[in-house]
């Protein structure tokens, strides 16, 4: 008989989790449901559709979604297939379009709400006053739209599920990492740009161990080593640029969690990075650093180099400063997903020595990234055999020993190396597939603390 959900997800007593739950096809058609057809999905940043009739393909789960700006400039998510017969309508990565027209039968479908009831709505039928004899419910059927969809400091969100909490309420007070990997280096808000064009890979691994490593595996360093030997840094030297006083942070009744900074009061060199050796970098760098000395003051800020928002959504903040994120394609295989950012104002020499640096590390090709995901397919490749599918992975690393974190909202810490963060990830994911609605998963009370870079948008 199949175990239930708790039986196979013991992070609080045990700190164990059930190798089934990164095989077993049944449990990956119930998390289709009860977490990607649940949560907020980053499905894309608004980069990538710039000009009014723009679209991104994108995905949430295993639907295929359309990101589009209409003419009017709002963004939509539309559901990426016919509703005549289910032709994928759209099978261009990226482009521009006022109308999407299927290859099979010609039903069109506009993104200008001005010239249907609404952004999608069905707009020209083949043959509507001769074959359909001017019948069919042109109303009613449009794309299906995505519910709810926010967009924050450029990133865009999506829910299929309208009794989903806010965005912001969703993000808690992880939004200040965020914030990190999206304002500008000098603590400007919302100064991010996408660089570059968008990395796609397949991997042999489930979709669940790739978030996790974000969230906060300091542990599996030891992966690494080649590369930190070689030197890929901005500065030749490691894997990046050292960041002091890391710790593992995560927000537990969130899903959320980083490794970076616990709340800090002073800025120090080297939040920002270092970039390169040349002057033009060098001069870059100093006048960033002199001028969140300035901004800051003595007030709380934070600082990251990596971590996820539940449940598929990683990003890297500082070195490199990337997104990531997955679409599962079955309980064993998983497409990732990478945008890269840089600061909008930043000069032609930095942005393209990032842009180096973040192909040396990320993605299919990148050192670093690579490791990774050996280190992932073949621990699911090892996991799906008669006998190992029956054993439990281990995550009982400072189990018991987590500390909350003075000025944040329902943080915890544990210091540097432990599994707090993937038992956080894990017990929501537990949550989520308990639940028979948003109304069972629990929330934590109030939006998370003020922060530093909203009053900054503010003035
Ligand atoms: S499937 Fe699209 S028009 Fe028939
Ligand atoms: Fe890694």
């Amino acid at each position: 008989m199949r175990k239930s959900i708790d039986e196979l997800v013991d992070v609080d007593n045990e700190g164990t989790v059930a190798r089934e739950i990164f095989v077993d096809d049944e449990l990956f058609e119930q998390e289709l449901e009860h977490i990607f057809g649940r949560a907020w999905l980053f499905v894309g940043h608004i980069g990538l559709v710039p000009n009014p009739n723009d679209y991104f393909q994108s995905r949430m789960g295993t639907d295929p979604v359309i990101l589009t700006r209409d003419k009017a400039g709002d963004i939509h998510v539309l559901l990426n297939t016919c509703t005549h017969r289910g032709m994928k309508l759209c099978r261009s990565d990226q482009g521009n379009t006022r109308t999407f027209t299927c290859p099979y039968h010609g039903w069109s479908f506009s993104t200008d709400g001005r010239l249907v009831s609404r952004p999608g709505g069905l707009y020209g039928v083949p043959g509507f006053e001769k074959h359909y004899h001017s019948e069919l419910d042109k109303q009613k059927w449009g794309l299906i739209p995505v519910p709810r969809v926010e967009v924050y400091k450029g990133t865009v969100w999506a829910s299929w599920d309208i009794g989903a909490p806010s965005l912001l309420d969703y993000l808690g007070d992880m939004r200040l990492y965020l914030d990190y990997a999206l304002d500008y280096r000098d603590g400007r808000p919302d100064g991010a740009e996408v660089i570059g064009g968008v990395q796609k890979w397949r991997v042999n691994a489930n979709w669940k161990m790739i978030p996790e490593n974000f969230i906060g595996d300091l542990y599996h360093d030891v992966s690494h080593r080649s590369v930190d030997a070689v030197g890929i840094g901005p500065s030749g030297k490691g894997r990046r640029d050292k960041f002091g006083n890391r710790v593992t942070l995560c927000f537990p009744q969130h899903g959320h969690g980083v490794i970076g900074q616990l709340p800090f009061y002073e800025e120090y060199e080297g939040v920002s990075g270092t970039w390169g050796d040349s002057p033009e970098a060098r001069e870059y760098h100093e006048h960033v650093h002199r001028s969140r000395v300035q901004r800051f003051g003595d007030r709380m800020r934070v600082a990251m180099s990596v971590g996820t928002i539940f449940p598929s959504m990683s990003f890297h903040g500082r070195q490199p400063r990337t997104i990531a994120w997955v679409h599962p394609l079955s309980a064993t295989e998983t497409e990732m997903w990478r945008i890269f950012l840089v600061d909008r104002d930043a000069p032609d020499t930095v942005k393209d020595e990032a842009r180096r640096y973040y192909m040396r590390y990320s993605g299919p090709g990148g050192m670093t990234e690579s490791d990774d995901m050996e280190n992932w397919s073949y621990a699911t490749r090892a996991s799906t055999g008669w006998r190992s599918r029956q054993l439990h992975f281990n995550y009982q690393m400072g189990l018991g020993h987590a500390r909350p974190v003075p000025g944040l909202a329902h943080a915890v810490e544990n210091g540097e190396y432990n599994e707090e963060n993937a038992r956080a990830f894990y017990r929501r994911w537990s949550q989520f597939m308990n639940a028979s609605s948003w109304k069972e998963i629990p929330m934590p009370d109030g939006t998370g603390s003020e922060l530093v870079t909203d009053s900054e948008a503010r003035q």
